[in-house]
């Protein structure tokens, strides 16, 4: 499978069954997604790995009874693993304090950036993690944390200051209980829509 392939066949799975992950599969994954590129190269996400219970527990954080009772996607519910990957704001502003890069003016406080490259790194590292689990013919979601960021903080004791960019559910695809989300309906812009050459 190429890495074009992985992309045009990706869908955002919403149904699991429960079968459980192989041993290391999960470790192997973010093995493999942490190579994507980092600012600086400071390496400054980290990966909460969640499975059975820990998953359990994030969702009991997440989704109040009330809306559980009613949630869209309880397929979801039951997917073996949940990676939330971290971007840590220290590990940058302290990178860029350093003697090579200290001319941005980045090195005192994460309040400086106008790009915050943790979310933009952990971004990078979540869709590679995407790609890396459909290479493995394992299926995928990401979704928003919305406002639950500092409760799954507490939680699972995230550093002062990390930033999850959202949550991806890995697990084995359930297609009896596929149903697409109504965002699928849209369909794709063409692509002289978006590709603006040479001028916007
Ligand atoms: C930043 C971001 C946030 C998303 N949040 C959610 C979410 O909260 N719940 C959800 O079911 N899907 C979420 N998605 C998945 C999108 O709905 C999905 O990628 C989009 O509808 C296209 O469908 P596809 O992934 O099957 O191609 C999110 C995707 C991204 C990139």
């Amino acid at each position: 499978m190429t890495v074009a392939d992985a992309l045009r066949d990706r869908r955002s799975c919403r149904s699991f069954t429960d079968q459980p992950l192989a041993p290391g599969v999960v470790d192997g994954l973010v093995d493999r997604a942490r190579r994507t590129p980092t600012a600086g190269n400071c390496q400054g996400v980290e990966f909460l790995v969640l499975e059975s219970g820990e998953a359990a527990a994030y969702w009991d954080t997440t989704l109040s009874a009330d809306r559980r009772a009613d949630f869209p996607w309880p397929g979801l519910l039951v997917a073996p693993a949940l990676v939330v990957p971290w971007g840590v704001p220290d590990r940058y502003v302290a990178r860029y304090a350093e003697a090579d890069k200290v001319r941005t003016g980045l090195g005192e406080s994460a309040g400086d950036w106008s790009v915050p490259y943790w979310l933009t790194d952990a971004a990078f590292a979540a869709m590679a993690l995407q790609l890396l689990a459909v290479e493995e013919g394992l299926g995928c979601c990401f979704f928003g944390l919305f406002d639950h960021e500092a409760a799954v903080a507490e939680r699972f004791g995230a550093p002062d200051g990390a930033r999850a960019v959202g949550t991806i559910a890995i697990g084995h695809p359930d297609p009896s209980a596929f149903r697409p989300s109504g965002s699928v309906d849209r369909g794709r812009r063409p692509l002289d829509e978006i590709l603006h050459r040479g001028m916007w």
